[in-house]
C-alpha cells in the first residue's frame, strides 16, 4: 500500500480559501469562530472619536453584520437532538448503525443545521476530553458533482489532509482514511450535498455503496444534507431501501405563515435576528413589528431573511441612518427565489411607496446618494400591509399587552437598550423574561446539545 502524509495538527494553520469547511484546518477554524458583538459607544463616546477611529468602529460594526451569530432554528434543534441520541445508540453497534438525513428546499437552513450539530458535538468532544489535542471527532465533506467512488474517498482523504502518490489506488486512499479516522477517533461523518449522489448511474450507484462502505467501517454516526432527497430517487432500489431502512429523514423547510402559531414563530425568529444588531438608533421592535413583510420579501426562507437583515444592517451602518426601515429593507436586494415569491403573495403597496423603492434602486436615488452621515427622512409609515391593514394580533404591529415571547425578547435584548448604549453589550437571553413560555427560537449556543431556550444564557457567545 502506498502510504499517505498526515500532516500535524496545526490549530494556526492558514485557512485554504477553496471550501475550507472541507478540510481539518477550515474545520476547526470554524468551531472556533465566535462572532463577538461589538460594544456600542454613547453619543458623546461616538463624537469624541477622530474621523479614522470613527470610520475603524463603523468598518467593524459592519463587519460583524456582514456575519451575525446564528439562530437556534426548530430545525436545528431538531437535528442536533435526533443525531445526539442515535450517536449514544450507536455507540456499541458494530454494524447497521442508525444515521440522520435533513432534506429539503435551497436556502433552508441544511448546511447551516449540519454544521452546528457538528460543532455542538465537537465541542462537547472536547470539553469531556480536554487534553486530547488529536481527537477530530467530527468530519465534515461534500459530495461532488457527478461523484465517483474514488472522488468521494479523495474528499474524505482531503479533509485530514492525506496525500496521495498518483497511482495510489482506490483500496489505498479507503484504507487510509479509515485507519486515520480510527486513530484521531472520529465518531460523526457529515456528507453535505448528498443530492449528487444518483442512484440511477453507474458511478452515482457505486458512489453510493463507497459512502455505505465508509459507514460500515468507520464506528460513527452518519449525518447527510441534500435537496429535496426524497424525490431524487435516494430510497428507490435495493440500495436506496437500505438507507430508508437505517436513516432518519428530517426536513428542512421554509417558515410558514399560515396559523397564528406560524406566524409567532417566524416572528420570533425575526426578532431574535434583531436582538443581535448592533445599530446605534435602531428601535428595538421595529423588524419583529415588520414580520409580515419580511415574511412576504423571503417567502420564509432564513437564508434570504438573514440576507434581507445583514443587508439592512450593512447599508444603515454605512448611510449613517443606524436603524433598519422597511423603506431601506424595500432597497436591499433578495434572491430570485425569493423576489418571486414575493410577487406571487405579498399585497399591493401604496403607489408612493413603489415610487419610492424604485427610486431607491436607481443609481441617481437621492436618498442613496446622501453623503454618509446624514440620515434618511423620518419614516412615514412602518405599517405593513399599509392599507389592508389586518387587525390580526400577529401582524404588523401589536400592543403591548400583546407582546410575543420574540418582541419580548428583541426589546429586552442590547437593542432595548441602544438608546442608553452605556449599557453593556450582551447577548439576549432567548427567553421573555416577563413569560414564563421560552421563546420557539433563541440564538446557537455551539456549546450544548439543549435546547435553545435553556442553551442561550446570557453573555453567551453566538456560534457560527
Ligand atoms: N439558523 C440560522 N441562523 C441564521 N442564519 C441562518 C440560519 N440558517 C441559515 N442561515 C442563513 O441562510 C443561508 C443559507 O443557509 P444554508 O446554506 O444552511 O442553506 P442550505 O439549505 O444548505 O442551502 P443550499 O441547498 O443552497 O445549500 C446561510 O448562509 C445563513 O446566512
Ligand atoms: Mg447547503
Amino acid at each position: 500500500m502506498n502510504k499517505p502524509s498526515l500532516p500535524a495538527p496545526d490549530m494556526a494553520a492558514e485557512v485554504p480559501p477553496d471550501n475550507p469547511l472541507t478540510t481539518k484546518e477550515g474545520w476547526r477554524h470554524f468551531i472556533g469562530h465566535e462572532p463577538v458583538p461589538p460594544r456600542l459607544l454613547t453619543a458623546g463616546g461616538r463624537a469624541a472619536l477622530s474621523p479614522q477611529e470613527r470610520m475603524r468602529e463603523d468598518e467593524r460594526r459592519r463587519e460583524y453584520h456582514a456575519d451575525l451569530p446564528m439562530v437556534n432554528t426548530p430545525v436545528i434543534r431538531k437535528v442536533t437532538a435526533t443525531s445526539r441520541l442515535l450517536i449514544q445508540l450507536n455507540r456499541n453497534q458494530i454494524s447497521a448503525r442508525r444515521g440522520v438525513i435533513l432534506s429539503g428546499g435551497s436556502g433552508t437552513g441544511k448546511t447551516t443545521a449540519l454544521t452546528q450539530l457538528g460543532r455542538a458535538h465537537e465541542l462537547a468532544v472536547r470539553k469531556r476530553h480536554p487534553r486530547d489535542a488529536n481527537r477530530l471527532p467530527v468530519v465534515y465533506v461534500t459530495v461532488p458533482p457527478a461523484a465517483t467512488p474514488k472522488m468521494l474517498a479523495m474528499e474524505f482523504a482531503r479533509f485530514f489532509g492525506l496525500t496521495f502518490p498518483s497511482r495510489a489506488d482506490i483500496t489505498d486512499v479507503v484504507d487510509a482514511v479509515c485507519a486515520t479516522a480510527a486513530h484521531v477517533r472520529v465518531d460523526l461523518v457529515l456528507v453535505d450535498e448528498i443530492h449528487n449522489l444518483t442512484l440511477t448511474t453507474r458511478s452515482g450507484a457505486e458512489a453510493s455503496d463507497q459512502l455505505k462502505y465508509f459507514a460500515e467501517r468507520l464506528p460513527a454516526t452518519f449525518a447527510y444534507a441534500g435537496m429535496e432527497v426524497e424525490s431524487k430517487g435516494l430510497f428507490a432500489g435495493t440500495r436506496g431501501r437500505q438507507i430508508a431502512g437505517r436513516f432518519v429523514v428530517i426536513p428542512a423547510t421554509p417558515f410558514t405563515h399560515a396559523t397564528t402559531e406560524d406566524q409567532e414563530s417566524w416572528r420570533a425568529l425575526v426578532g431574535t435576528l434583531e436582538s443581535t444588531l448592533r445599530l446605534n438608533h435602531h428601535t428595538p421592535g421595529t423588524l419583529a413589528g415588520l414580520s409580515e413583510y419580511l415574511f412576504h420579501r423571503t417567502g420564509g426562507m432564513i437564508g434570504s431573511l438573514s440576507q434581507l437583515i445583514r443587508g439592512g444592517a450593512v447599508l444603515a451602518v454605512e448611510d449613517g441612518t443606524e436603524r433598519i426601515t422597511e423603506e431601506l429593507l424595500d432597497i436591499v436586494p433578495v434572491d430570485y427565489a425569493a423576489e418571486q415569491s414575493n410577487k406571487r403573495t405579498a399585497p399591493a403597496k401604496p403607489a408612493r411607496k413603489r415610487r419610492r423603492a424604485a427610486c431607491c434602486t436607481s443609481a441617481g436615488c437621492p436618498i442613496r446618494s446622501r453623503p454618509p452621515g446624514t440620515r434618511f427622512p423620518p419614516p412615514t409609515s412602518a405599517a405593513w400591509p399599509p392599507s389592508t391593514a389586518s387587525t390580526s394580533t400577529t401582524s404588523g404591529h401589536r400592543s403591548p399587552s400583546a407582546r410575543s415571547p420574540a418582541a419580548c425578547a428583541a426589546s429586552s435584548s442590547p437593542n432595548a437598550s441602544q438608546h442608553s448604549p452605556d449599557a453593556p453589550s450582551t447577548p439576549s437571553p432567548a427567553r421573555c423574561p416577563s413569560s414564563a413560555a421560552p421563546s420557539p427560537i433563541g440564538r446557537c449556543s455551539g456549546t450544548s446539545h439543549r435546547p435553545a431556550a435553556t442553551a442561550a444564557t446570557p453573555g453567551t457567545p453566538a456560534a457560527k
